[in-house]
């Protein structure tokens, strides 16, 4: 059984700048659990970084309590620890970053070893864990290039390696693969997948693509102007996005938002008869077993122009996008619409059908 790996709760956290008072992170509440993959998405300036970073207390809170593997580490605006606590408290937490933070003068190899300086290993000892994590990320023939000798996808390999020297239970990737090309960010979130999966690592993925969350996470918080705004599970978000942030981050993850420009462009779209309606339709899960577009042809003789389609599969269980024009009869296109809604389809009309 997983157990609660990091409880964020009600934490506030401002910064004062000159006279003003900026808050950013307002009455935020999270819970992890041990094996989570857990996506924090949302937009530039959201509070992601500040958020995450009051997790190893790198970033006191204004408020709120933080607890990690069952140990309250902040409460009533004081660190619970000292600071002898706190050191080897932070050696659970591991972090990579967008531009990767390695020393130019080391080795691959020295900037892994520089992670076990106050370790109680012996020399032999460091080195041959320095071999094994570099071995873990792919890494062996590297190691003793400098990072200026490597690429983006390498470097931060090394920082993986770095940041799992003391055996964190935690890895907060902040933005992790921003920095690299599609192909080389499919690779790194593979990696971050099987480090999961092999050692039980919770991973904190912070990102401004859902595309990412898609790929790899089980778990994901949409964060907004330091709020968060919407939480739950991979499957549940995308099935059934509540916040139209969210939906805005879905459609650009899924191809929907360039989709959909095209399709404005259409003919049929831009002149829309008066009988029709375009719409978007999400479905999960059980809704896609049923021919739902024949039903309503059969049953309300509504007609489906599909002009757009795409499926994934979540956890196992399609999760399916749909955007078309539903041509009838002004009540049988409500009555066709509200069929939907009944078996479980989000129905979001998108032009016509007033
Ligand atoms: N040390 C700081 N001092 C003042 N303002 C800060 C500081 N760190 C972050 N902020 C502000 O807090 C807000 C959230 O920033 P951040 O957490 O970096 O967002 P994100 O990671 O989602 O892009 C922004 O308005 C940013 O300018
Ligand atoms: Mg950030």
């Amino acid at each position: 059984m997983s157990h609660e790996m990091i409880r964020l709760n009600h934490i506030v956290i401002s910064f004062r700048q000159k006279k003003q008072i900026i808050e950013a992170v307002k009455d935020v509440t999270v819970h992890i659990n041990q094996g989570d993959i857990y996506g924090i998405v949302g937009y530039s300036g959201a509070g992601k970084s500040t958020l995450v970073r009051a997790i190893n207390l790198l970033q006191k809170p204004s408020a709120g309590t933080v607890t990690v593997d069952g140990d309250l580490l902040f409460a009533d605006g004081e660190i619970q620890l000292s600071a002898a606590e706190l050191r080897e408290k932070r050696r659970d937490i591991g972090m990579i970053f967008q531009h990767f933070n390695l020393m130019a003068r080391m080795t691959a190899r020295e900037n892994v070893a520089f992670a076990l300086k106050h370790s109680k290993l012996t020399k032999a000892e460091r080195h041959a864990k320095v071999d094994r994590l570099l071995d873990l990320v792919g890494l062996s023939d590297r190691a003793d290039n400098y990072p200026a000798q490597l690429s983006g996808g390498q470097k931060q390999r090394v920082a993986i390696a770095r940041a799992l020297a003391n055996d964190p239970k935690i890895l907060i990737s902040d933005e992790a693969t921003s920095a690299l090309d599609p192909k080389t960010t499919k690779q790194i979130l593979k990696l971050l997948q099987e480090l999961n999966q092999t050692l039980g690592l919770t991973i904190v993925l912070i990102t401004h693509e859902m595309q990412i969350v898609k790929d790899i996470a089980n778990r994901v918080a949409v964060m907004q102007n330091g709020h968060l705004v919407e939480e739950g599970s991979v499957l549940d978000i995308f099935s059934n996005p509540k916040e139209e942030l969210t939906r805005d981050f879905i459609n650009t993850a899924t191809g929907t938002q360039e989709a959909l420009a095209k399709i404005e462009q259409q003919d049929i779209v831009v002149n829309l008869p008066q009988n029709a309606m375009l719409v978007q339709l999400e479905y999960a899960g059980s809704s896609t077993d049923e021919p739902i577009l024949n039903d309503i042809y059969k049953h309300y003789d509504v007609s489906a122009n599909i002009l757009y389609a795409n499926i994934d599969i979540l956890d196992d269980t399609p999760v399916g996008e749909l955007i078309v024009v539903l041509t009838g009869t002004e009540s049988r296109l409500e009555q066709a619409k509200n069929a939907l809604t009944a078996s479980g389809v989000t129905v979001k009309i998108l032009k016509g059908g007033a």
